[in-house]
């Protein structure tokens, strides 16, 4: 490889997924001069981001892969020759929950990320910097150095921490300007080395006030806390969404109202079914068990209630719909606009909409379900995985999978919306309205539609934190 050297850095990465890929890209963007190779296990992820259908959905991601892939970024299963020749090495294999053991429910499990290391570890040539990617609890970096510094040929590595905040449909702006790119590294001449190499490459493209150093604790914990404290302010809103429902209130009007004020800021403000992703309540659960193991049991339990008041607000709406259709929603079609955790991805990770349906599949209703990015197959198969179908029942039993809104609206009695997509404003309701049965109800979990006007249509309207009980005319 070495006579070959064509280029002034080479970059390994781990984990070809949702932030391995895009992440990967935008480094291949900025670094003509920097080799990347992106490999993976599974040897399907990999085919699939070297065809024209990526694995993923991201805006502006096709065109970014189109424009470096062959030249200086490669997608490939050869973990052993990328690792060979990397100076720099980015893990971002999954960390999902453990499910069995010791934590089981909250702690993350690292066995893909042990299994990398030690990987690494056996078939590095020389001295590389690992970097961290994947959301690992505090102190992992301690661990994961031991693990590969431990190989019998005195190989040394240095161990940084280089969290990642892209937030997904967003991914391609996130990285391209990123608010912040934050690097922990040890304090020692060569972790300032290390820290020192992965600055420079994100200097070509960042400006140098927003790349911050920090210890990799600091580092670590700043990304789990990023997450936490994104994810309370949604539930902190949706809270207050069902008090605007019981007292009158318009919770967007609240959310504006508090928002003005400068020192709380608008974002993550928009009261809603419930947060999705793979992150929010992964990386919660995690710092829950992190302040546990540290005998914090006060500071667990004041983070526990992100999740626990999530939890809520998604069974809160399934109750609302069988509550508001007259307690039976047995044998009715209700139709989902949306599956996917937020618009403009296809991911599916947690999402809201497999718990609204889960509860009302409990109930027995018929669910019909159309999204604009999500595969058929990827909601079959969140069906199983997230065991959300009634015991005894089979999938086409009581759900259909429609390609047009129209037709997964035909014949429904409600039409629930679980994420935010803009088509969704823009449909022919009254087209869809005349072929519902009646009534004919209209369940906004995102409060994106134009409410007046569907109720000037006929629609009985229920949406999160509005005021509507009072409007919602049970007489039709
Ligand atoms: C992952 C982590 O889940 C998250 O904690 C972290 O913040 C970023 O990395 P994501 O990229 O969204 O997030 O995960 P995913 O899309 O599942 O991709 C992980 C990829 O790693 C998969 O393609 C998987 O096949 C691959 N993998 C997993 C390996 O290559 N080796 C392994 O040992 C395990
Ligand atoms: C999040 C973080 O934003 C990102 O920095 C981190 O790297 C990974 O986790 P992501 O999960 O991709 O990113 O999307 P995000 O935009 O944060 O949305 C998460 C969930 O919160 C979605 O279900 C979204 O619909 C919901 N949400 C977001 C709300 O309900 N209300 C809001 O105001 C904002």
């Amino acid at each position: 490889m070495a006579s070959e050297q064509k280029f002034d850095c080479y970059i390994a990465c781990l984990g070809a997924g949702y932030v391995g890929g895009p992440t990967m890209a935008v480094i291949a963007k900025n670094c003509p001069n920097i080799k990347v190779t992106v490999v993976d296990i599974n040897p399907v992820q990999i085919s699939k981001w070297n065809s024209d259908h990526l694995p993923i959905y991201e805006p502006g991601l096709d065109e970014m892969v189109k424009e470096v892939r062959g030249k200086n970024l490669f997608f490939t299963t050869d973990s052993e020759s990328a690792i060979k020749e990397a100076e720099l090495i980015f893990v971002s294999v999954n960390t999902p929950t453990k499910m069995h053991g010791v934590g089981a429910g909250r702690a993350a499990n690292l066995k893909n990320w042990e299994l990398a290391a030690r990987f690494i570890s056996k078939v590095a040539n020389g001295p590389k910097i690992v970097i961290e990617k994947s959301t690992l609890p505090v102190r992992t970096a301690h661990s994961m150095r031991r693990v590969l510094n431990s190989n019998d040929r005195g190989i040394k590595f240095e161990i940084l921490s280089n969290p990642e905040f892209l937030a997904e449909g967003t991914a391609i702006s996130d990285l391209m300007q990123p608010d912040r790119v934050l690097i922990g590294g040890e304090s020692t001449e060569e972790g300032q080395k290390a820290v020192n190499r992965l600055k420079w490459v994100y200097q070509k493209w960042v400006p140098e006030p927003k790349i911050i150093t920090t210890n990799l604790w600091s580092s670590e914990l700043s990304k789990l806390v990023a997450n936490a404290f994104l994810a309370q302010r949604i539930s902190s809103i949706n809270s207050i969404s069902a008090l605007c429902e019981t007292t009158g209130a318009d919770v967007d009007e609240v959310s504006r109202a508090i928002g003005m004020d400068s020192r709380i800021g608008n974002k993550f403000l928009q009261s809603s079914v419930g947060f999705g992703g793979s992150c929010f309540q992964k990386d919660i659960l995690n710092l829950v068990y992190l302040c546990e193991c540290f005998n914090l049991p006060e500071v667990a339990a004041y983070w526990n209630q992100v999740v626990v008041m999530n939890d809520w607000q998604k069974k809160r709406f399934s109750m609302k719909i069988v509550d508001k259709m007259f307690n039976t929603i047995a044998g009715k079609k209700i139709a989902m606009l949306g599956f996917a955790f937020k618009k403009n991805t296809g991911d599916t990770r947690e999402t809201a909409a497999i718990y609204v349906a889960q509860q009302l599949l409990e109930e027995r209703a018929a669910i019909s379900i159309y999204d604009p990015k999500v595969e058929a197959d990827q909601i079959r198969h969140d069906f199983d995985e997230y065991k959300a179908l009634p015991a005894n029942t089979a999938f086409d039993d009581l759900i259909t999978i429609a390609t047009d809104p129209y037709e997964a609206v035909k014949g429904a009695h409600a039409i629930a919306i679980m994420t935010e997509w803009d088509e969704f404003k823009n449909y022919d309701y009254e087209r869809m309205f005349a072929s519902m049965n009646k009534p004919a109800f209209f369940f906004d979990g995102r409060n994106i539609a134009d409410h007046a006007k569907l109720q000037a249509i006929g629609f009985d309207v229920y949406a999160i934190g509005k005021p509507y009980d009072s409007l919602i005319n049970m007489d039709r």
